[in-house]
């Protein structure tokens, strides 16, 4: 039997309820279709904010083409946001292009000003979303996830009444949060009354901080969560085990920058290799790699609809290596016991989700 923590949750692996239908792959193994709203998404999709800056220079045409690569191999939900640099266009771009039969997704944000002037009436509201219907070419937005800023300001329920408004009137298919702590969602959806299918926030082997309140309160309100940082930027791989701990030059993109203060924060690199140690036992097990490993241990969490992997578009590829995620049963008690074992020498990371953006 598997165990509990304080929220009720099962610390194994569980396959989620709303599991439908696979995208089976020329070798016959494949990427689950899980159920968020209107849409059945694979429970991996593929992340845009690394077009954003910070990650090396894009090649915009090669970028489009491989994001075709990417969605004929079943991984044509690509997440992006209204302040993702050319992201939204890019998406645009590769829409026209795409004559694929795999369903494609656009998920996008709706990121206030930092002070969220004007974020509570509906020319600003609409404004930011007419924007990003042109910008990626469409009537429709597929999914807008909301950010705020500062919950001290209560204009949020305003702004979200607005983007509500807007999928009244067909300018959204469906609305989601980001960053949104437990008791902020719950205000949301309870007292502002604003029906929302997801929340994006960060969930990674050591980044459990969705299983303090949030996944239960998911499961309770039919809420599901977009999991990013899962890879850690990339460190949860075979290219930094047995490696020394990088220095800042070595940081040479934003996400590294950002998640190695979170393995810091944690346990810190010798702590961290012996994570890598774990994950590549793990790995070899079942013939695949130690990143494979990871987006299951958090893609087949209670409430996770989907893990976002981010890509570097034409810049680096795994659209092979991330299908492989689910070319194995996955993971069985032992195996989580093992990482168990080895992340609990840690610290847990303080705090709600997206705490670390206010
Ligand atoms: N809502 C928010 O505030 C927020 C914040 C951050 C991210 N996000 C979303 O989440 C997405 C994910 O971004 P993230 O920063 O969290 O990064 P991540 O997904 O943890 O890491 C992405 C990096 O992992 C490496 N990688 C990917 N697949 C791999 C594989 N199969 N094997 C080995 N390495 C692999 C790649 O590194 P290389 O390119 O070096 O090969 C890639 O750039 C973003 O694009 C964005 O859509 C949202």
């Amino acid at each position: 039997m598997d165990s509990m923590n304080e929220a009720g949750v099962s610390n194994t692996i569980a396959s989620p309820g709303t599991e439908t239908t696979g995208i089976v792959k020329n070798d016959g193994s494949c990427i689950p279709l899980r159920k968020l709203g209107s849409f059945e998404i694979p429970a991996i999709i593929t992340g845009m904010w690394q077009v954003a800056g910070g990650h090396g220079t894009i090649d915009v045409k090669k970028a489009v083409n491989e994001m075709k690569l990417y969605a004929f191999a079943g991984l044509g939900v690509f997440d992006m946001a209204d302040i993702y640099g050319p992201a939204e266009e890019i998406y645009g771009m590769f829409c026209k292009e795409y004559w694929g039969s795999k369903p494609i997704r656009g998920f996008t944000k709706f990121v206030p000003r930092y002070g969220n002037s004007g974020a509570d009436t509906r020319p600003v509201v609409e404004a930011g979303i007419d924007r990003s219907r042109k910008r990626m070419g469409v009537a429709t937005l597929d999914m807008v996830q909301f950010h705020w800023w500062d919950y001290s300001d209560r204009r949020y329920c305003d702004a979200m009444k607005w983007l509500y408004t807007l999928q009244q009137e067909g300018k959204i298919k469906e609305l989601g949060l980001t960053n949104f702590d437990t008791e902020h969602m719950a205000k949301i959806v309870e007292d502002c009354g604003i029906p929302v299918v997801s929340n994006q926030v960060a969930y990674s082997i050591i980044d459990t901080r969705p299983e303090k309140k949030m996944v239960a309160w998911c499961l309770q309100h039919n809420v599901l969560l977009l999991a990013y940082g899962t890879l850690l930027g990339g460190f949860l791989s075979e290219k930094y085990l047995g490696r020394p701990e990088p220095r800042r030059p070595d940081l040479t993109t934003s996400s590294l920058s950002k998640y190695k203060y979170v393995i810091d924060q944690w346990g810190g690199w010798a702590l961290f290799q012996e994570l890598l140690l774990a994950l590549s036992q793990i790995a070899n097990k079942y013939r695949v790699s130690i990143s494979n490993v990871a987006v299951r241990f958090i893609a087949d969490k209670p409430a996770v609809a989907a893990v976002i992997v981010g890509a570097r578009l034409s810049i680096s590829e795994h659209i092979a290596s991330n299908q492989a995620a689910y070319s194995f049963p996955g993971l069985d008690e032992g195996d989580v016991a093992l990482i168990q074992s080895v992340v609990k020498k840690g610290s847990e990371l303080p705090g709600d989700c997206g705490d670390e953006y206010r």
